[in-house]
């Protein structure tokens, strides 16, 4: 099969020194990455600025903001079998970038920020052959708002993610996830390190595509 997987955060310019971003490590989603090679598959990954190596034998392409984000998946998501959506993809940007360096002055600033593209939701749902995969990353009510994002974003899977802990989730190298698919099924992985998460999701997407193909035919 062929995985697209995004992955880190997107950094939102505001002068040529200063950016709006995120706490995304990226690690999740080189994990799934990395899991996927493993299971055989082939990778593209779209990667947000981050500090790790990326696998050898995937296909990796950089970015930085979340409109670069957007037009690697657009060009991509068509040739894959499953879209993983892993990024941390800033919400809002600068209104105006300023091209020159914004000097301090002695009042308040205060900066105009605009909506970014939600990049899943913008996804077509005509003929769509490819599973699509959301992560909900919540600090309270996670279930309930990773679903919401399940309908909203017209997902196939959605993994909820706790973000409030400081040893799971964001930045650190373990996880726990539960995964919500459309007809209502759910499962957990347990706590674990973002490796064997990566391992146990790749599983349960490879089924799962293979599920929809059967469906279908
Ligand atoms: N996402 C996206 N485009 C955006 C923002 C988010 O495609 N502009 C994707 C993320 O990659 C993730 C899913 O939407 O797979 C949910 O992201 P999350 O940050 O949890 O939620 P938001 O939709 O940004 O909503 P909120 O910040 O209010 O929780």
């Amino acid at each position: 099969m062929r995985f697209l997987v995004t992955a880190g955060p997107t950094r939102e310019p505001i002068d040529p020194v200063r950016y709006i971003s995120n706490r995304s490590s990226g690690k999740m989603g080189y994990a799934i990455a990395h899991a996927a090679l493993a299971a055989g598959h082939e990778v593209v990954l779209i990667s947000g600025p981050v500090h790790i190596d990326p696998p050898h034998a995937a296909k990796l392409i950089c970015v930085s903001t979340s409109d670069e984000m957007f037009y690697a998946v657009d060009q991509h998501v068509c040739e894959c079998d499953v879209f993983v959506m892993c990024a941390a993809v800033a919400d809002y940007k600068p209104a105006k970038v300023s091209a020159t360096k914004i000097k301090k002055r002695a009042a308040n600033f205060s900066l105009e920020l605009v909506r970014t593209r939600d990049i899943l939701a913008s996804l077509s749902t005509q003929d769509r052959k490819f599973l699509v995969v959301g992560f909900a990353a919540e600090t309270n009510d996670v279930e309930k708002n990773a679903s919401r994002k399940l309908q909203d974003k017209n997902l196939d899977i959605v993994v909820a993610n706790d973000v409030s802990a400081v040893d799971a989730g964001m930045e650190a190298d373990e996880n726990e996830v539960t995964i919500l698919f459309r007809d209502g099924e759910k499962k957990r992985i347990l706590r674990a390190s973002k490796k064997i998460v990566a391992r146990e999701l790749v599983k349960i997407l490879t089924n799962a595509r293979e599920k929809c193909l059967t469906k279908k035919t």
